[in-house]
């Protein structure tokens, strides 16, 4: 298990995120607190310089990820493949609550995080009139728990077996070595089989695409930020998809948002060949 110091520093990133969402209109305005919006106002100045240069932008990267899952999960819940979803690490994202506004009744959705941001989720969720119930509800977890209600597997215990569930990390794994990830993809793909369809998408940073002077000045920037290293598990996307077959997953594919460019215009954005979002599935 890695040392829960680092989970607690990796915390404030959220609160940047959440402003984020709710600067391009994908949030309520009530997510994006006053020290996100500070955080994202001193982040201006280099996001624009980027902009003006031609180069990859912080949110265009968080945005063209965050659409991909969106647009992956919407398709699996539409198919009918998954009606149950546990977002971990959600921090101050609007999924949980996009989701649950659109589909009501016929998806139940826990956002999962850190006692104190979960808390603080649950209190700004309350502000805009949700509260916990059965089809939305916020958990207290840690990823990286084996046991006890607070981990994965006590979470899953929770919903329906009989329902296709997916999992999402979106902004968690990078920020942690290459064993804790595995273990936590492990104990993934080990809860998703005790339901007939089984879904995981999470974004993730390629190292052999993130070697450009730029970039590694971006990651230096962002390590310094959350006070400690963004780790780049996996030198080729293939290395990545491997290592998810081998923690338990049936399929697993690394899309690119090149493949999205098409529908969203931040995928066309110099960051976006950045990142990439795991599609993963425990049935085939
Ligand atoms: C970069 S933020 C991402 C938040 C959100 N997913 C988004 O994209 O806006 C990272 C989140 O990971 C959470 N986190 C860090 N360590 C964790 C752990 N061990 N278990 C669960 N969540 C954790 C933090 O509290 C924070 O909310």
């Amino acid at each position: 298990m890695p040392d829960p110091s680092r989970s607690t520093s990796v915390s404030p990133t959220a609160l940047y995120t959440g402003a984020v969402w709710a600067r391009h209109r994908l949030s309520h305005p009530a997510f994006a607190t006053a020290q996100g919006r500070l955080m994202l106002a001193a982040a201006q100045p280099a996001m624009r310089l980027a902009r003006a240069l031609g180069g990859p932008t912080l949110d265009g990267l968080l945005l063209a990820r965050h659409r991909i899952i969106d647009e992956e999960l919407h398709a699996a819940i539409k198919a009918g493949a998954v009606s149950q979803v546990i977002e971990i690490a959600a921090g101050l994202s609007p999924r949980g609550w996009r989701f649950a506004k659109q589909y009501g009744e016929r998806i139940r959705y826990i956002e999962a995080d850190l006692p104190g941001m979960a808390a603080r989720k649950r209190a700004l969720l309350a502000r805009v009139g949700c509260v916990d119930g059965p089809h939305h509800r916020v958990a207290d977890i840690d990823a990286f728990a084996l046991d006890g209600p607070a981990s994965l597997a006590g979470i899953a215990a929770t919903l329906d077996p009989t329902q296709g569930t997916a999992i999402i990390t979106e902004g968690l794994v990078n920020y942690f070595p290459l064993d804790a990830v595995t273990g936590l993809w492990t104990r993934m793909a080990e809860a998703l089989r005790g339901f007939p369809n089984g879904l995981y998408l999470s974004d993730l940073h390629i190292g052999g695409e993130n070697r450009k002077f730029a970039v590694q000045a971006f990651v230096r920037l962002l390590s310094a930020f959350v006070r400690g290293r963004v780790h780049l598990h996996f030198d080729a996307a293939v290395d990545a998809e491997n290592t998810l077959k081998s923690a338990g997953f049936a399929t697993a594919a690394l899309l690119s948002p090149a493949d999205f460019a098409d529908r969203y215009r931040e995928c066309r954005d110099p960051a976006a060949k950045l990142v990439r979002v795991i599609k993963a599935t425990t049935n085939g």
